[in-house]
C-alpha cells in the first residue's frame, strides 16, 4: 500500500487525542478504516504543557486506530489549536503630502506599515496582514483608493499572529512517537472540511467548536476563512461547575452532565430526579434535572455570549447567511441548538462530519469533526510540506512560520 493512499488525521485536543485513518478507494472516496481515541493528558486549553504525557497519549490513540485499520501509521496531518493563531484589527493612518494630493501605491504601503506597528510580545509574530477597507479623509468603505484625492489616508487591516512555541511543542510530541508530520493545519480550518458545505462557506457561516478546554471560532465568507478567535472556556468548565454545584466528584459530574445535562432549562421536564453520588463516602442524593440544567445553562450562555462578541468583532456578523455550525464534544449537549439560536438569533445546526465512507459510525460525532477534517484536508489538499525535523534545529521556527503563511495566503 503506498503512502499516498492513506491519510491520517491526528487531533491533539485538551480532553482527547483522536486519530482517524482514511484510505482513498478506487472510486475516489475517502473511506475511514480506523479510529482511535485516548484521553489526553498533558494539555491545558489546547496547549501542550507536559510533553511526555502528551507523547504517551498520542501513542495510545495511534495504536488503537492502527489495530482497527490493520496498518501502521507513518505520517499524519496534525491540528494546531486556534489558541495558537490570533487575529486583530488595526488601523494605520498617514498623511498624503503631495501637492496634487493624489493617492499612490506608496501611500497605501505606508498606511499598511502604520497598521502593522502594533505592540507584540516576543513569542508572537505577524503572519499576515489583510487590508479590509480604506478611509480617505472621512469617507469610509473604499476598497481601492489609488488615484483618489485626499489629505489623509487610513486603512483598516486584519492582522493574524501566531505563537511559535506551541507549534514547536506539537511537532516535538508527534516526532517523539516516531511519526512524521505531513502538515500542520489550523484546527477550525480542518473541522470545516468535515462539517461545512461549500455553499455554507460561500454564503457566510461561523463554525464554533466547543471542545473540552477551549471554544474555537472560525468565520467563513465568500469561500475563505476570514476571522479566527478563541474563547478560553469549554466543556471542562461546565463539568467543574456541575461538580461544585452538586458537590460531587469530577468524574461523576462528567457522567451526570453527559447523561442528564441540558443547556436549555425550558426543555427540561419538571419533577425528574437523578441520584448524585456524594463526596468522601457521603450518601447519594436525589437532585432534579432542572437544578442540573440551571448549573449548565449559565456557563453555556457565557461561552456563547463570548463567542458572539468575537463574531461581532469580526464585522462579518451581517454576512453570516448560513448561520452557525457547532462542532466539538459539547455540541452533543442536550438543548445546545435551542440555546444557541436564542443567543445568536440565527439558524444553528450541529456539524456532524460528512464527506467520507467506510466506518462512518465510528466517526459519526461532532467531536470527530477535527480529526476527520484533518484526514479530508490531507486528501483534498494532498499537501506534504516534508518539514525535516530535528529538535535542535533553529530553522524549524522559520519552517513553521512559512507554513502558516501558506495557510493565510491560500485562504484569504
Ligand atoms: N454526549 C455529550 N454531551 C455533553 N457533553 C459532551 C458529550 N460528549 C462529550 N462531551 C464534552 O465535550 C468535551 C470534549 O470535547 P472535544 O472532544 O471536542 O474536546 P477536545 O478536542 O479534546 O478539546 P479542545 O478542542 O478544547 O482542545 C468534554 O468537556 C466533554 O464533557
Ligand atoms: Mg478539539
Amino acid at each position: 500500500m503506498s503512502d499516498n493512499e492513506i491519510l491520517v488525521g491526528l487531533d491533539i485536543g485538551t480532553t482527547k487525542i483522536a486519530v482517524v485513518i482514511g484510505e482513498v478507494s478506487a472510486n475516489n472516496i475517502l473511506n475511514i478504516i480506523g479510529v482511535g481515541t485516548h484521553p489526553s493528558e498533558g494539555l491545558r486549553r489546547g496547549v501542550v504543557v507536559n510533553l511526555d504525557k502528551t507523547v504517551r497519549s498520542i501513542e495510545k490513540a495511534v495504536k488503537s486506530a492502527e489495530l482497527m485499520a490493520g496498518i501502521k501509521v507513518e505520517s499524519v496531518y496534525a491540528g494546531i489549536c486556534g489558541d495558537h493563531i490570533r487575529s486583530l484589527n488595526s488601523r494605520g493612518v498617514v498623511a498624503v503630502s503631495r501637492n496634487d494630493n493624489e493617492i499612490l501605491n506608496e501611500d497605501i504601503n505606508r498606511a499598511i506599515d502604520a497598521a502593522k506597528a502594533i505592540a507584540l510580545p516576543m513569542d508572537r509574530e505577524i503572519i499576515h496582514i489583510i487590508p479590509q477597507e480604506y478611509i480617505v479623509d472621512d469617507q469610509d468603505g473604499i476598497k481601492d483608493p489609488i488615484g483618489m484625492s485626499g489629505v489623509r489616508l487610513e486603512v483598516d487591516a486584519h492582522i493574524v499572529t501566531g505563537a511559535v512555541t506551541s507549534a514547536q511543542n506539537i511537532y516535538k510530541s508527534v516526532y517523539r512517537t516516531g511519526i512524521k508530520i505531513n502538515d500542520l493545519v489550523l484546527q477550525p480550518l480542518a473541522s470545516s472540511y468535515a462539517a461545512l458545505g461549500d455553499d455554507e462557506r460561500e454564503l457566510g457561516v461561523a463554525l464554533i467548536d466547543v471542545g473540552g478546554g477551549t471554544t474555537d471560532i472560525a468565520i467563513f465568507y465568500e469561500g475563505s476563512i476570514r476571522h479566527t478567535a478563541v474563547v478560553g472556556l469549554g466543556g471542562k468548565n461546565i463539568t467543574n461547575d456541575v461538580a461544585l454545584g452538586l458537590r460531587t466528584p469530577i468524574e461523576q459530574a462528567e457522567k451526570i452532565k453527559i447523561n442528564f445535562g441540558c443547556s436549555y432549562m425550558r426543555k427540561v421536564p419538571n419533577e425528574e430526579y437523578v441520584a448524585v453520588p456524594g463526596i468522601g463516602g457521603r450518601p447519594p442524593r436525589e437532585v432534579s434535572k432542572s437544578v442540573i440544567s440551571s448549573i449548565i445553562q449559565p456557563r453555556m450562555e457565557e461561552i456563547f455570549y463570548l463567542s458572539l462578541r468575537e463574531i461581532k468583532k469580526s464585522n462579518f456578523i451581517d454576512m453570516m447567511t448560513a448561520g452557525i455550525v457547532i462542532t466539538g464534544g459539547c455540541a452533543q449537549l442536550d438543548g445546545i441548538v435551542e440555546l444557541a439560536e436564542q443567543i445568536f438569533d440565527m439558524p444553528v445546526k450541529i456539524g456532524n462530519p460528512t464527506g467520507f465512507g467506510g466506518l462512518v459510525e465510528a466517526a459519526n460525532s461532532p467531536a470527530f469533526a477535527t480529526s476527520v477534517g484533518l484526514s479530508l484536508y490531507g486528501w483534498k489538499e494532498n499537501y506534504d510540506s516534508n518539514i525535516e525535523y530535528n529538535e535542535d534545529d533553529s530553522k524549524l521556527f522559520h519552517n513553521i512560520l512559512s507554513r502558516m503563511k501558506k495557510w493565510v495566503t491560500e485562504f484569504f
